[in-house]
């Protein structure tokens, strides 16, 4: 399948790939953990530390302007590119863990009562999962899963039965870290509302690879991480209902999340401020909205294309590798290739090929209660990006070989 991105052009803007590990090229594959950052994103945080340093909407001398604008201009892009209503209803937290605890810890003690329950599913990251925990314990409720097939998709019917006039909130996760899996977010959204309940997509894995609308989706939250699309690490957005954000307590205090402080009463300030206590991740958010701008310069579409290709191409050649069985086969799939090797265990199987220079990730991908689902203790787990190539596919694949070579 040929597509419209240059991936030489792509990969030039990325300094570390030209990187040796054990004297073998670096292939990288390990982007659902964390992608690679093109010069761009590199040199915005380097100019915000070397020229425009400051903190921001306190003082009036020249740097914290230029501060507070580019702060604020990041926000607007990150608004822009999911289509939010209004920019204000994007909260910078330090990523999309932070954006579920927030609303699980604000809007989730608010709301949810003894008895009420929280839908999840099976195929739920653990920052999805824990959150929910420490509230439904706090509070009474109850945790409700809703089923997977054994492809690793949603049982959609399934989790439509399970909202109850007690459902307060489901979470579900958008793109699955450990499957590929892409959840019909939409069609859930709509579920949902029908029957008066809540929904919080969980966008880590889905901004870099999916077009998501906000306005279109009409989640009552949404969360992602800039890291997760060639940002910096350490900053994430939280969307939110205007409405949900207004009535939401604040969920630290302290800094730029006041109005007015007395001893006898303490007012909050404005959306988003509210939710941005002390002093943000400037920089790293700076390097989030020219993140989307290197995105938005060679199409989210094309990256998607590229990609796709590039999983279909893996798919097809580790079925060559004897004894590999992959986990997660949803028919709507992005970027995440997971699988065993049968009387192996993936760390090894992770060392061997690291040292063939590739780099992919093992373990459990925190999401233990999946893997227990599938009867696995961990998988190995190549994921792909805009800067992927297919030869480096085939290098995965001789270095995959190699490792059952010496370990069978
Ligand atoms: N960083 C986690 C992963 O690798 C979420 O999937």
């Amino acid at each position: 399948m040929s597509t419209h991105l240059d991936v030489a052009k792509v990969r030039a803007d990325f300094p570390i790939l030209e990187m040796r590990v054990h004297n073998k090229p670096l292939v990288y594959l390990d982007n659902a953990n964390t992608t690679q950052k093109p010069r761009g994103v590199i040199e915005r945080t380097r100019e915000f530390y070397e020229a425009e340093n400051a903190n921001l909407h306190r003082a009036t001398h020249y740097l914290s302007e230029v501060a507070t604008r580019r702060y604020e201009e990041a926000r607007i892009k990150v608004a822009n590119f999911l289509n939010a209503p209004d920019s204000h209803q994007i909260i910078f937290t330090r990523g999309c863990t932070e954006g579920i605890n927030l609303v699980a810890a604000t809007w989730g003690r608010q709301n949810i009562s003894e008895g009420d329950e929280i839908l999840l599913s099976e195929m739920e990251h653990h920052s999805n999962i824990v959150p929910w925990q420490i509230v439904a314990k706090e509070k009474g409720a109850k945790i409700v899963v809703a089923p997977i097939n054994d492809r690793g998709e949603l049982l959609v019917e399934e989790w439509q039965k399970l909202l109850s006039p007690r459902t307060k909130i489901a979470s579900i996760i958008h793109v699955s870290n450990a499957l590929g899996t892409v959840n019909p977010v939409k069609e859930l959204v709509g579920m949902a509302h029908a029957n008066g309940t809540k929904i919080l997509v969980d966008g880590a894995q889905s901004l870099p690879h999916l077009r998501v609308d906000l306005q279109d989706l009409d989640a009552d939250f949404f969360t992602c991480s800039s890291h997760k699309i060639y940002g910096a690490t350490g900053v994430g957005a939280l969307y939110g209902k205007r409405e949900l954000l207004e009535e939401m307590p604040p969920y630290q205090s302290g800094g730029d999340m006041i109005s007015s402080v007395s001893w006898s009463n303490t007012t909050w300030n404005e959306l988003p401020y509210k939710f941005e206590a002390g002093t943000p991740n400037m920089a790293g958010v700076t390097g989030f909205g020219a993140a989307i701008d290197w995105v938005e310069s060679v199409g989210l579409d094309n990256i998607a294309a590229h990609e796709a290709d590039l999983l279909a191409y893996a798919t097809e050649r580790i079925r060559e590798v004897e004894g590999v069985r992959i986990i997660g086969e949803a028919k709507h799939k992005a970027s995440v290739l997971s699988f065993v090797m049968e009387d192996t265990h993936p760390n090894d199987i992770g060392h061997l090929v690291d040292t063939q220079g590739v780099a992919i990730r093992t373990g459990h991908h925190c999401a233990e209660p999946l893997m227990r689902r599938f009867g696995v203790p961990a998988t190995c787990r190549a994921s792909f990006a805009a800067y992927n190539t297919r030869e480096e596919v085939d290098i995965f694949i001789n270095s995959l070989k190699f490792a059952r070579d010496l370990l069978v």
